[in-house]
């Protein structure tokens, strides 16, 4: 079995045209150079940046796998 290629988050990669043809990508030039954290879960509430909010969206799904589980 060949491993399923990761996207290319949080980079355009086009998906969004057949999978979410409402969503758009976001445009932003850097305001200062320096290390920065992008958004690669898009739940964040500073877009284009990591806001944490990943880690809500990771607890999300385990409360959500472990309701499967034990279904
Ligand atoms: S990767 Fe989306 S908030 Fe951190």
């Amino acid at each position: 079995m060949s491993p399923v290629p990761l996207p290319r988050q949080p980079f355009c990669d086009g998906a969004h045209r057949t999978k979410a043809p409402d969503m758009a990508p976001l445009r932003f030039s850097p305001e200062k150079d320096g290390g920065a954290l992008l958004c690669a879960c898009k739940e964040t509430r500073t877009p284009p940046y990591c806001d944490g909010s990943h880690l809500r969206v990771l607890l999300r799904d385990l409360l959500g796998a472990a309701r499967r589980l034990f279904k």
